[in-house]
Formats: structure tokens, C-alpha cells, sequence
């Protein structure tokens, strides 16, 4: 489609400049050669936030090539000159040779042959010798190119300000290039020129935006020569391969370069607005290297001083606070979708932005007809909170892996027209794959999927998340190593707080978790693993879906972690192992869960003695003790001793006699045993009901039926 357009846009580029501009005091002055025709403004439609540019629209814009591809943008200054930025071409603090790159002009879309593009050789780099890192500025380069470029409609240079031209705060400009459309997720294909709208920051907003505490303990320092475009709420930035290249501002009919793309952190974030480097303060350096070379960049005047001082006296902090993930109260979520497919019941799933839907693909997903969902979307409907009428969907997109991976049991679904945000229906917010949510996060459950309700308060059920070393020692990959808080979990575990309530069965419910920072509900996990008449006690994380859904969506709201901690390192990295199970194919400890005294008591038909303690083994661990003498039950204080709480009932591997009752008998003959003070063994809430779930009373026999209520480590000694 791109392609077509090429004729009349490049006819109108021909076509004479109207006369406005020809009286404008920015026509080329005597101290710029006539040739030299910079920044001329050429009449076009573009679509705005982020989109393919038309193509001639940017004739200034060019592709840099290391190693047979693109890597970064630049601007063509001068026919013989290209400006970039310095990070472009540093390795290890050296300056790569110019000989291996190779500069592309007159490019819309790199896919294909390049109609009408020419490539020049570059025959030096010039980088101002203070530039060390992008952080500490100066990063700006000058590439020379072997032979001048040959201008035409589709290249031209753009114009550069002077030191002493001021860009007014607010303005719009636009950035360009073949950068990422999001964090991780390059240009598809035929790889068009986009661009975007970005309004210039003064020093203080973006100052006070960056000094926003942020999930990476952060800090950046604006400094002279610097300069932010975008916006507090994010969304439209430039990002990884777009660096180097320009970010142009109109004025009196001419497009002057203010910035060069530079950095910024992740792309589009909230608060995080992009770093360019100010192009205005280097016009001497710029200057001197160009010095000697005809034609060289053109300077012009600013055309109109603007009337207020572009430095405001102060400029106001508005940060902009998370659009996603607030709830009036819990269990009233916002972002609750119900998906309404003829023939079956209604699948749960959560409103992520304007227009998409996150849901189980298993929803849809026929296991009988191989795997190819039913695409008759026509009579689908969506309903969300607050909105008069269902919506009415457009697109279904799988996860890749959805039919044989429960973890990526994911499905988005696209609505015919988006819906408006405000406090119903309103996105969830989404984690990013870095994502740390901290053990002890408030979360709790909401329906996922086609199961049919439990029993019990479900959605209001409060739960608190368990440390990764647990979870991941009793779900995640046994064996591999425990991820260190900023890696992706393998899963996340919720501790409920209440006991389990009689009757209450969660057979056959799915649910996602939700936890909760500062107030903002972050969609965490998603379908607890398989699990019998239990609550669910495990789940699959969705940060490491957040590339998947913010590539399919382009504008699902991933938001950076609200609550950090940045702690003494050395804790969670001291106890980065799982309890050693096996050595030399002998079984030395596997993990268990101590039930509750009701629990066991059904379980064991009341046959047991008083004080005897019931475990239930971590999945995939029963098979691991071969038990020759009467192992010990220990357990792990949150100061981390380990404490004796039980010993082996003859003859078997899931009941224990409780230490605590013979803590006076013990003290009395052994003298020095050290007892802690009343954490020696579990407490469970007394009274309640004393009947037994009828699931259990099934089950008597089979303790593996039962949830997991504490979790707790028993070492087998061999
Ligand atoms: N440094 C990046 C590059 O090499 C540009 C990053 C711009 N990031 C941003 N969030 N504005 O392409």
C-alpha cells in the first residue's frame, strides 16, 4: 500500500514550494549556499501516534547498515554529512571502524528492492571526545560520507538550530525511524519509516518524571545538552534501532532537527519519557567538524523568537498515575469480561486496553476438532461492566503454545470498535517480564475460564504471596536453579489466610490471581494447576506472556511494578537451592505441608491420637523418601532456624508425633535442648465446624487429595 502512494507524493514534492514560504525570513541566506535547501515542509497526511510515514514525507532520514542490516537512524545534514548518535557506533568504549558501515538514503521500507534509495560509504566517524555514555550525554556523531549524497525529492537535509534557537515547551514534533514498535518487538515487515508525534519537555517535567521512584532503584540526571519528548502518560516514544535518528520541529514552513534520538527507559513507559540529545548545544561542535566541506548544514535563523521565554519560571510535576487496575472495592473488578460463545457457557477473562479481551485459549479451543477454534466470531459477544450492550469481537488470537501448555493457555481477543475508558469497564494492568512481585503482595482470586463458580466467597477470599523460594521448591522446576527476584517465576503461590471452609469445593473453578500494588491491580497469575476439590494454590505467571500480549495488542497496559524493596541483596540469594532431596540417588528431605488438625482428623476418620501431625508431600516428592528409621519433621522459622516439630509415627511417612507436648518432658531430661518460645509448632484457629468436607471424608486414605495449608520443609536424614 505504501508503495502506490510513492507517484503522487513524489509529484507533489516536485511541485513549487507555495509562496508563503518564499517570504518567510528563513528563506537561505547569503551565509547558507543557495543549493543547500534545508527542512522544506512538505504537505502531507500522516496518521497520527505512531504510524507508517508517507513515504517522501521525511526525506532527511536515513538507515544505518553494520553487518547487512539496520541498527540506527540518522539525518542527513549536509550532502556529505549524516548526524547520528555517538552509542550508535561505540563497542566497548571504542569507536567502530567507519569502513563497515554503510548509510541508506531515500529508504521508506527496507523490505524488497529499495526504489529510488542510493547507499553511501562512510568515510569517518567523529564522536565529541567527551561523550562516554548515553547517561552522561554528548551523544551525538557525525558520519562523512565517501561521496555526497545525491539530494532529490526523497532526500534532502534537514535544517539544524542554533545555539541560540529555543524550542518552546509543548510543541509538537515528530521522531522517525525503523526502531521497535514496543520493548522487544522490532518493525514487522515490509519494514516502513514510522513515525510519531512527541511533545518537547522542558528540563524540570522530565527531571521530575525521571525522579519518579521506579522499579530499578533509577536515577537520571538531565543535564545540559539534553532534551525529553513525549509524554507523562507514555505510550508513544521511539525505541531500540530508532537512535540516531531525528526528532524534527516545524517552524515557518521549515523542519528544524531539535533532538537526536538517544535513550530512555524501556519504550512508552509511564513517566519515562524519551531522551534525545539536544542538537541546539552542539552547533558549534558541529561546526568546526563539518568546517571546510561545500555545501555544509545549513543554520538558519529561527524564524520567530517565541514570545514567552521557553524557560518557564516552574514548570508543574504532573506525573501521570496508572490508568489500569483500579477497583472500587475488591471483587467488584472493572476489567471482568464475560465471553459469550453460542452453544457453550460464558468464559471469564479480563479486559486489558481498549480493545482487547485476555482469556483462556482453552475456552475455545475444541479438543475434539484437532485444534482449530470455531472463527464463526460473528455471533460472539463480550460483556463488560457499565456498558449498555455487549461488544462484539473482530479477532481471535491463540497463544502459540495454548493447545499443549497450560502456562500459555492464553487467547486475545480483539473487539469490532473499542470501548471507552473510564472507571467501568476499566483495563487491568498487566506486569512486565522483569516484573517482582514481592512475597507477602495482597492478591486475590477472580473467575477465569468456563468453571463453574465454588461454593464459597471466592473472589473475596484474601490471599498472601508466598516467597519465590518456596513456591518454586514446591512447584516451580525442580531442579533448576530458583529465579532471583527480577527473573521471570516459574509460579507464584498464594497463602490464604482463612481455613478452608466446610463444604466449600473449588473442584472445577478457574480462577486468575490479582495482585495488588499502591492501590492498582496487577493481573499476576492465571489457572491454578490442576488441583483436586482444593483451593487453588499455585499459578501460572502472565509477566512472561507481556511481550506476546503487548506485540498482539499494541497498547495492552503493561505497567512498571508499584511496590519494590530493594532490601539487603544477600537474603534471597542465600537460599537460592531447593532442600537437597537426593544425593547419590538417595533421598535425604522432600517438602511437605502440614495440615490442619480438621483436615487430618477427616482424613484419618478420628483414629489418630491427640497431637499427631498429618502432612501432605509437594508434588512430585512422595516418591522420594525411603524411609529406615523414624525421620524427623522440621520446620523453618521466618528467621530461618530450623526447629524439630515432629517424629515419625512407626510405619509411616504422613503422620508424626508432635514434639511440643514433650517439651517438659525433654527439658527435664536432656537439660540444654533449646526450645523457642512458642514457635516450636503450628497454630490452627480453633472452633468452627467440625464436619468434614464430604470430598474428604471420600478420600479417606489418600491424603494426596488435600490442599496444602503451611508449607514446611521435612529433611530426611539417611
Ligand atoms: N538507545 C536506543 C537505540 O539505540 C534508543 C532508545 C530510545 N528509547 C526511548 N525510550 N525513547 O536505538
Amino acid at each position: 500500500m505504501a508503495r502506490h502512494l510513492l507517484l503522487p507524493v513524489v509529484m507533489l514534492v516536485l511541485s513549487p514550494i507555495p509562496g508563503a514560504f518564499q517570504d518567510s525570513a528563513l528563506s537561505p541566506t547569503q551565509e547558507e549556499p543557495e543549493d543547500l535547501d534545508c527542512g522544506r515542509f512538505e504537505p502531507s497526511t500522516r496518521i497520527v501516534g505512531g504510524s507508517d510515514a508517507q513515504p517522501g514525507t521525511w526525506p532527511w532520514q536515513v538507515s544505518l547498515h553494520h553487518g547487512g542490516g539496520h541498527i540506527c537512524g540518522g539525518s542527513l545534514i549536509a550532502p556529505s554529512w549524516v548526524l547520528s548518535a555517538a552509542h550508535c557506533f561505540m563497542t566497548n568504549g571504542t569507536l567502530e571502524p567507519a569502513a563497515e558501515w554503510s548509510v541508506l538514503l531515500g529508504v521508506h521500507s527496507q523490505d524488497g528492492p529499495l526504489d529510488g534509495a542510493h547507499t553511501r560509504a562512510v568515510a569517518a566517524i567523529v564522536v565529541p571526545v567527551n561523550y562516554s555514555q548515553v547517561e552522561l550525554g554528548a551523544d551525538l556523531a557525525l558520519l562523512h560520507l565517501a561521496s555526497p549524497a545525491s539530494l532529490g525529492p526523497a532526500v534532502r537535509p534537514v535544517c539544524l538550530p542554533r545555539a541560540s534557537h529555543r524550542f518552546v515547551h509543548g510543541t509538537a514534533c515528530w521522531a522517525t525511524g525503523w526502531g521497535d514498535v514496543q520493548e522487544a518487538d522490532p518493525l514487522p515487515l515490509p519494514w516502513v519509516l514510522q513515525e510519531v508525534e512527541l511533545r518537547l519537555l522542558g528540563e524540570a517535567t522530565c527531571q521530575c518524571l525521571y525522579s519518579q521512584p521506579g522499579p530499578f532503584n533509577l536515577t537520571l540526571q538531565i543535564l545540559p545538552g539534553m532534551l525529553c519528548a513525549g509524554y507523562p502518560e507514555g505510550r508513544r516514544d521511539t525505541c531500540q534501532g530508532d537512535s540516531g535518528g531525528p526528532l524534527v520541529c516545524e517552524e515557518g514552513g521549515r523542519w528544524f532537527q531539535a533532538g537526536i534520538t538517544s535513550f530512555g527507559f524501556g519504550c512508552g513507559r509511564r513517566n519515562r519519557p524519551g531522551v534525545f540529545t539536544a542538537v541546539a548545544t552542539y552547533e558549534a561542535w558541529i561546526r568546526e567538524q563539518v568546517m571546510g566541506s561545500e555545501p555544509g548544514p545549513a543554520f538558519p535563523t529561527q524564524p520567530q523568537k517565541p514570545q514567552s521565554d521557553p524557560q518557564e519560571p516552574r514548570e508543574n510535576c504532573t506525573i501521570a498515575l496508572p490508568e489500569c487496575g483500579k477497583a472500587p472495592r475488591p471483587g467488584a473488578w472493572p476489567w471482568e469480561a464475560q465471553v459469550m460463545v453460542p452453544g457453550s457457557r460464558p468464559c471469564h477473562g479480563a479486559l486489558v486496553s481498549e480493545s482487547w479481551v485476555l482469556a483462556p485459549a482453552s475456552c475455545f479451543l475444541h479438543p475434539s476438532s484437532s485444534d482449530s477454534p470455531p472463527r464463526d466470531l460473528d455471533a460472539w459477544r463480550v460483556l463488560l461492566p457499565s456498558r449498555p450492550r455487549a461488544e462484539r469481537v473482530a479477532r481471535l488470537v491463540q497463544h502459540e503454545n495454548a493447545s499443549w501448555e497450560d502456562a500459555s493457555d492464553l487467547a486475545l481477543l480483539q473487539l469490532r470498535t473499542p470501548v471507552n475508558l473510564s472507571a467501568a469497564p476499566r483495563p487491568v494492568c498487566l506486569p512486565h517480564p522483569e516484573h517482582y512481585f514481592l512475597p507477602g503482595s495482597r492478591c486475590r482470586l477472580a473467575r477465569w475460564g468456563r468453571g463453574e463458580p465454588a461454593l464459597g466467597p471466592g473472589a473475596l477470599l484474601e490471599a498472601e504471596l508466598l516467597g519465590g523460594w518456596w513456591c518454586h521448591c514446591l512447584y516451580g522446576r525442580q531442579g533448576a536453579a530458583v529465579p532471583l527476584p527480577g527473573d521471570p517465576p516459574h509460579a507464584l503461590c498464594p497463602a490464604y489466610q482463612e481455613e478452608e471452609e466446610a463444604g466449600s469445593c473449588w473442584n472445577d473453578s478457574r480462577w486468575s490471581l490479582l495482585c495488588q500494588e499502591e492501590g492498582t491491580w496487577f493481573l499476576a497469575g492465571i489457572r491454578d494447576f490442576p488441583s483436586d476439590c482444593l483451593r487453588p494454590r499455585a499459578f501460572f505467571p502472565v509477566q512472561t506472556h507481556g511481550p506476546w500480549i503487548s506485540h498482539v495488542t499494541r497498547g495492552a497496559y503493561l505497567e512498571d511494578q508499584l511496590t519494590w524493596d530493594w532490601g539487603p541483596d544477600g537474603e534471597e540469594t542465600e537460599t537460592q537451592t531447593c532442600p537437597p532431596y537426593t544425593q547419590h540417588g538417595v533421598p535425604v528431605a522432600a517438602a511437605v505441608s502440614i495440615l490442619t488438625p480438621r483436615i487430618c482428623h477427616c482424613l484419618y476418620q478420628g483414629i489418630l491420637p491427640p497431637g499427631t501431625l498429618c502432612v501432605l508431600y509437594a508434588e512430585g516428592q512422595e516418591n522420594r523418601c525411603e524411609m529406615t528409621s523414624a525421620p524427623p519433621l522440621l520446620c523453618q522459622t521466618t528467621e530461618g532456624s530450623w526447629v524439630l516439630v515432629g517424629m515419625a509415627v512407626q510405619g509411616s511417612r504422613e503422620l508424626f508425633a508432635a514434639i511440643g507436648p514433650e517439651e517438659a518432658w525433654i527439658s527435664q531430661t536432656v537439660g540444654e535442648a533449646h526450645f523457642l518460645p512458642s514457635s516450636g509448632s503450628p497454630h490452627w484457629p480453633t472452633g468452627g465446624s467440625n464436619l468434614c468436607p464430604p470430598e474428604l471424608a471420600k478420600a479417606s486414605g489418600s491424603p494426596r487429595a488435600v490442599h496444602f495449608l503451611l508449607l514446611l520443609t521435612l529433611l530426611i536424614q539417611s
